[in-house]
């Protein structure tokens, strides 16, 4: 099968770096990609949201299947631009159309979906410019902190957590106002659930799915999740407190009214679903929807994954999902983000990367990363996701972090502790 996947981060990597395990791979593309998806395939200088172009590249290469990474391509319909065009009819898209990625595309859709299936989610309403003083109202209803979602994609950078009124009312007044231009048009007002929080994927054929390994993403920049939010900063895979009894909850009360509520809505979804919860007690509450994998999750769950996935993405296509098995290696797999120095402020790109051929007994996905002659530089905020595996998690994150010691780059910057709240008992089950 010859295969394009579009995306150039983290998660691309370690997309490709299972692909390539497939016997059923013939020919490799990866547009943009990476410098660390070079080493499976060929990387092509196209955006993942020029359909035209794509079109162009995937007749001429005889290209079998997309397979798209971030969200913003599905948001923006390359499911559908295949589905209606006679000549990319037939080349199957893993990744759901636009209806289906409304589940990311939408808070304010996404919630309404939860709510019409009595799937657990925060208590919450949708403002405008329009409705600002019954918004203002609402939260004085709320007690603090507050959190305000812009309804559209807005890079991860749409979810504010004001800690007083005051903050919040002004915060909603420059979201509407603009601040994420139309994705802020409207603003998504919930109840704030303490908790600890935990991804969840789900692969869908629109009939049947199968559930990934869970993971837990590290998302505030600082050691002790403090500072500011990031796309994520490490990973760890399986989850301890994402035991079997809750993991059934998860199932139950999530992912199959989930899935049935796409059928009811005649969506049919094609793809990952990355459920995003938070633990409230022993409960699961969904906080989000992503039509994707996640990004650093992908890097754990993937080398978690023992079934060749190119195989389980024929049964996507074909919707023969429910004739394949899926197995999962029961190791730890663990990450660990390099970052550049900055993030997810401003940061230089350019930097020189060395000792990523010291590496050993780990494996460095690349996230943001480019070619510049013989050598590999920093090209984005989040460089290296250091992945290892371990009897234990203790073991996988030890090797992650003595391999991150060993690249370098300027303004290289790793958060140390990774997991390190999971592994204390009276902290494992709740955020202080
Ligand atoms: P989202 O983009 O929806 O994943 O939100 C980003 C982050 O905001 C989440 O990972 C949570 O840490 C936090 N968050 C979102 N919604 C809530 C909520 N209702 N209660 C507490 N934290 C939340
Ligand atoms: N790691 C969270 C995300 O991919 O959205």
């Amino acid at each position: 099968m010859n295969v394009l996947l579009l995306g150039s981060g983290g998660r691309e990597h370690a997309l490709a770096w299972k692909m390539a395990q497939s016997e059923k791979l013939e020919s490799f593309f990866i547009a943009p990609g990476n410098a660390g998806t070079s080493d499976y395939g060929e990387n092509v200088n196209l955006s993942a949201t020029d359909f035209p172009s794509i079109k162009k590249f995937v007749l001429e290469n005889d290209v079998h299947m997309v397979v798209v990474g971030p969200e913003e391509p599905l948001v923006k319909g390359i499911h559908d631009f295949f589905l209606k065009d006679a000549e990319l009819k037939t080349i199957p898209v893993i990744g759901p159309d636009t209806k289906g990625a409304q589940l990311e595309g939408s808070k304010d859709f996404s919630k309404q979906f939860m709510i019409r299936y009595g799937i657990p989610t925060a208590k919450y309403q949708t403002f405008t410019k329009e409705t600002i003083a019954d918004a203002f109202s609402f939260l004085e209803t709320l007690s603090p902190p507050y959190v305000l979602k812009a309804d559209g994609l807005a890079a991860g950078k749409g979810v504010v957590i004001p800690n007083t009124l005051e903050e919040a009312k002004k915060e909603l007044e420059e979201m509407l106002g603009g601040r994420f231009g139309a994705s802020s048009a409207k603003v998504v007002i919930e109840e704030f659930l303490k908790g600890i929080e935990l991804s969840v994927f789900v692969l869908s054929d629109g009939k049947s799915y199968k559930i990934l390994p869970e993971a837990k993403d590290y998302k505030r920049i600082g050691e002790g999740d403090t500072g500011l939010n990031t796309g994520g900063m490490g990973a760890v895979s399986p989850v301890p407190f994402a035991d079997a009894a809750f993991m059934k909850k998860v199932e139950e009360r999530i992912i199959i009214p989930t899935v049935e509520g796409l059928k009811k809505e005649k969506i049919v979804y094609k793809g990952f679903i990355f459920i995003g919860l938070i633990k409230v007690g022993n409960d699961p509450f969904v906080i989000e929807y992503n039509c994707r994998m996640g990004d650093p999750e992908t890097e754990v769950v993937m080398p978690r994954l023992k079934s060749d996935l190119l195989d389980l993405f024929e049964g996507v296509a074909t919707q023969t999902l429910d004739q394949k098995k899926i197995e999962f290696d029961p190791r730890t797999a663990a990450t660990v983000m390099l970052v550049s120095g900055g993030y997810p402020g401003d940061y230089e790109k350019g930097r020189t990367i060395t000792g990523l051929d010291s590496v050993k007994d780990s494996i460095a996905f690349h996230a943001g990363t480019t070619e510049k002659g013989e050598q590999v530089v920093t090209n984005g905020g989040r460089v290296i996701a250091v992945t290892s595996y371990g009897k234990t998690m203790e073991e996988a994150l030890s090797k992650s972090f003595s391999n991150a010691e060993k690249i370098n780059y300027e303004g290289k910057y790793y958060r140390k502790d990774i997991g390190a709240d999971l592994t204390k008992p009276e902290t494992g089950n709740q955020k202080p």
